[in-house]
């Protein structure tokens, strides 16, 4: 089914709303429809000399012959009305206000149940999108961008609300008083009626035709607002390094090359959206101007009532009114199904697997953790990032890893946490493996430290807890002091209360990582992974959280990535990996005497040792 309408479906949650706003519409239509009639008697009434007045507005109804009321209408009640033509009109123009208050309310309550509807839907569509997107895997967040799901999620979402509030209540405001119009136009003179609506296929083919081309452009528009969003968002989060690369220039003219793009499509949209109103004003025109021209010439050989033809004519002109703005409405409709196809096709998107509350939970890991001969080939790469890896880690363990960049460290430890799952192997925590309990279950036991680390806006309290809800302060000072970060947080301004900015941008580096390692901490996590966690962090602190570190690992199982010798010392044990192997494995000392690889990297470390203090002692720097 088509997207927009799989979304539209959703308004029939609202369906006691709906049917009162449709309701509400039919009662607003109607009371024009009754101006519209109402418009011939008036006419009558002041144009012909000597009218009774209502008296013989009635009886002429009673009397017609195969009218609605033809017959219905005893003579007393006849007999009981004012006479004149004066009082007459005031009594059907007081009526007609009447009505006309009532039509008003009733289109007021129609477009406020309508965009009740819409709101409502286009919110809980758009939660659903943004609860989708979280449960996306992180490959296809990685590969397709952020910043593209962002844009779906904020944007198209907005999009596709304006679709539906040019369905729901515009658009159906329209076609009701159109319908209204016609109708009355049929009640007073059915063959004039009947010649008007047979231009209705020719507008439905040119409204067809514009939409079409509208679609294709919206998608295109879309995707472009998609990529503005992404060039800003990286310029300006990477804004540090646009002003010292002086690249600025180069980021506008990136920004302004998509920019181009949008500007493209819209333009493609401004002519069928220009065309729209124009060529359905010259049709209507031109068929009340035939129209005219027939009427006269009936007219003219008293074939015809004027005040038929003044009535006809306005109730034409009315629905003519109606229909035209119905162009622009289907064509907001249009573009609206272009975003809808693109939110579908994010929500249709397979999420994350591993979130089945059917999946057994993992228990506490208490024994080892297997990788058996696991392989990941990134995609798109020829050569696999994890080429057969067997490893058997101990519960309590302390295993380094270390190796040349790029030789696989970070994506072997991300399978720990199922963050991907290899293509081939498994990974087992206590000989269950991991791809057959719930996800939550398992990184509920896993804290990690990396390089990069994410703060969130907020405090340094919250940051700190994130992801342990329950935590209470004492717990949070008491893993801030134990990650060495209670310094600093209280010559703070505010201590923990102080704001962090967007993405921690208002901390150092090692600031950072000191608090990310709180909240790993305060986790209390069975398995604990450090990616290069202490890098940034001067090696004073290092020794420091160090020698925390090695008290909180005792009785937990923990994979340090590290480029420093003195973090590697401490492990149990040390893998050394390249290009995706595991080299060789077991204690620095050993590793020395027969490991080649090994024997350069810390050869290399120690060197820089020796020149620098161990301030930069990085192992891996050939
Ligand atoms: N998302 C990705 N898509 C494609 N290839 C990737 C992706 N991430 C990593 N790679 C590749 O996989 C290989 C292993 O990367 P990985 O990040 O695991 O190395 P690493 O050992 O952690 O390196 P470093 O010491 O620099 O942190 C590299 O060759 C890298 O180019
Ligand atoms: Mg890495």
């Amino acid at each position: 089914m088509d997207a927009f309408w799989h979304f539209a479906k959703r308004m029939t949650r609202y369906r006691r709303l709906m049917i009162f706003g449709g309701l509400c519409a039919l009662i607003s239509a109607g009371g024009m429809g009754a101006g519209i009639i109402a418009i011939k008697p008036v006419l009558d009434t002041v144009l012909e000399p000597g009218h009774q007045g209502l008296p013989q507005i009635v009886s002429e109804w009673n009397t017609a012959e195969d009218g609605f009321l033809t017959g219905r209408i005893s003579q007393s009640f006849i007999d009981g009305l004012p006479t004149g033509a004066f009082v007459a009109v005031a009594w059907m123009m007081g009526v007609l206000g009447i009505l006309t208050l009532i039509g008003s309310l009733a289109n007021f309550l129609h477009q406020y149940c309508a965009l009740t509807i819409v709101h409502r839907t286009i919110a809980m569509i758009r939660r659903e999108a943004y609860d989708r997107v979280l449960h996306l895997p992180l490959k296809t967040v990685v590969e397709e961008g952020p910043s593209d799901a962002i844009s779906r999620v904020v944007n198209d979402t907005e999009m596709l609300g304006i679709g539906f509030v040019a369905m729901l209540s515009k658009a159906i405001a329209q076609v009701t008083k159109g319908l209204a119009a016609l109708i009355a136009a049929f009640f007073i003179h059915w063959q004039l009626a009947l010649i008007a609506i047979v231009v209705m296929p020719l507008l439905a083919v040119i409204i067809r035709r514009l939409g079409k081309r509208i679609l294709r452009a919206s998608t295109g528009a879309l995707t472009a607002r998609a990529g503005l969003f992404r060039a800003a968002t990286e310029a300006l989060q990477g804004l540090r390094v646009v002003k010292v690369h002086t690249t600025e220039r180069y980021e506008a003219g990136r920004f302004g090359k998509i920019n181009k793009e949008l500007l493209h499509q819209q333009l493609k949209i401004r002519t069928a959206r220009a065309l729209a109103s124009p060529l359905v004003e010259l049709m209507t025109v031109f068929t009340l101007g035939g129209l005219m021209v027939l009427a006269a010439k009936l007219i003219l050989d008293g074939n015809l009532d004027k005040s038929v033809f003044f009535s006809t004519l306005t109730a034409l002109g009315i629905a003519a009114a109606s229909i035209k703005p119905l162009t622009g409405l289907l064509n907001d409709m249009q573009a609206s199904r272009a975003a809808a196809e693109r939110i579908g096709r994010l929500i249709g998107q397979e999420t994350e697997p591993g979130h089945d509350a059917a999946l057994p939970k993992l228990t506490r890991h208490h024994e080892r953790l297997v990788f058996e001969n696991v392989s990941v080939t990134y995609p798109g790469q020829t050569r696999p990032a994890i080429d057969d890896i067997s490893l058997t880690i101990r519960h309590g363990e302390t295993v380094a890893f270390v190796g040349p960049n790029g030789c696989g460290k970070t994506t072997l430890l991300s399978l720990v946490p199922r963050l991907f799952d290899p293509d081939i192997g498994r990974l087992l925590v206590d000989d269950s493996d991991i791809a057959k309990v719930r996800v939550r279950s398992l990184r509920r036991q896993i804290g990690v430290v990396t390089q990069e680390v994410v703060l969130f806006k907020g405090s340094i309290r919250e940051n700190i807890a994130y992801g342990s809800p329950n935590a209470t302060d004492k717990d949070i000072a008491e893993a801030a002091r134990r990650a060495r970060a209670e310094g600093f947080i209280a010559e703070m301004p505010q201590g923990f209360d102080t704001p962090v900015g967007e993405q921690g941008l208002t901390l150092s580096g090692g600031q950072r990582q000191r608090i990310a390692i709180a909240r790993a901490i305060l986790r209390d996590p069975e398995i604990l992974i450090l990616d290069e966690a202490t890098s940034m962090v001067d090696s004073e602190s290092e020794e420091h959280i160090g020698a925390v570190l090695k008290d909180f690992c005792l009785k937990r199982t923990t994979l340090i990535v590290a480029h420093r010798l003195r973090t590697v010392l401490s492990a149990d044990r040390i893998v050394v990996m390249n290009a995706g192997r595991v080299v060789d494995t077991g204690t620095h000392d050993e590793l020395l005497e027969r490991c080649q690889l090994y024997r350069q990297l810390a050869a290399g470390h120690l060197a820089g040792l020796g020149s620098d203090a161990g301030v930069d002692t990085r192992l891996d720097q050939h």
